[in-house]
């Protein structure tokens, strides 16, 4: 993938610098859901616009969504990106013909969003996936969820895949990338990657699932295991 690193020598010092900073804030602030809003609020408004502060922005769509977007065009379909923090994915959808709406819960990542697509055609909200609008239930062809699942404490997966699952309109499309941890496995996070078998869950919610990808990403601090599957609605 090309991006800051290559432009821009101190990125990667600066990244991991933050990365340092913010495992430490996390380690000290609470891990529930009040504690996890104040926490993103955090990121990206002590960034001040520097991107490698926030660890998980790429500053590129995810080359998996890239690969399914290019043999599952938009049309004339429309598309959610949740939690959509600086907007690639949002604009890739966007680019690949979807009417893309993308939320933030952080104020702070929907204005940047903004400020760096400023001819986007991405509808940017900021909005909460616990108290989205209401329009918005069972509304979206496509609904891209990544790293949200992840994010959250395991004690509110549950409640986070009902919320993303809740925007998919009858015969939609569910995309998630996500971490994952081999069944059975503890894991102290943030963030906590998915068990495999969790994913199982969207099932429930009337998914069948369409593909699963696994794949690694190597990084200098470890191999990350990730899946990126693809769930239909019925
Ligand atoms: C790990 S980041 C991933 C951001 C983006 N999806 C990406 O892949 O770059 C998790 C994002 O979830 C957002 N978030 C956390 N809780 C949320 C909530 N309840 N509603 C909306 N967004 C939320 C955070 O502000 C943050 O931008």
């Amino acid at each position: 993938m090309t991006g800051p690193w290559e432009k821009d020598p101190q990125f990667e010092g600066r990244r991991q610098a933050a990365r340092d900073r913010l495992q430490e804030i996390e380690a000290k602030t609470g891990k529930d859901s009040d504690a996890r809003d104040a926490f993103f609020n955090a990121v990206y408004e002590q960034a001040e616009g520097d991107a490698a502060a926030v660890p998980w922005a790429d500053l590129a769509p995810k080359e998996q969504l890239i690969q399914w977007l290019d043999a599952n065009g938009g049309l004339d379909l429309s598309a959610l990106d949740i939690a959509c923090g600086l907007g690639d994915n949002a604009e890739a959808l966007a680019a690949a013909g979807y009417r893309t709406t993308a939320f933030d819960l952080a104020e702070d990542a929907i204005a940047w969003a903004r400020k760096r697509f400023p001819d986007s055609k991405v509808d940017y909200r900021r909005a909460n996936l616990f108290h989205p609008p209401e329009e918005w239930f069972g509304a979206f062809d496509v609904v891209n969820e990544c790293y949200t699942l992840q994010a959250l404490p395991p004690e509110m997966l549950e409640q986070t895949a009902a919320a993303i699952a809740g925007f998919v309109a009858p015969d939609g499309r569910l995309l998630v990338y996500t971490r994952t941890r081999p069944d059975g496995t503890f894991i102290d996070g943030p963030p906590w990657p998915l068990e495999e078998g969790s994913l199982r869950m969207f099932e429930r919610y009337g998914f069948a699932k369409e593909s699963e990808t696994p794949f690694t990403i190597d990084r200098s601090d470890g191999v990350i295991p990730h899946s990126f599957a693809v769930w239909r609605k019925f």
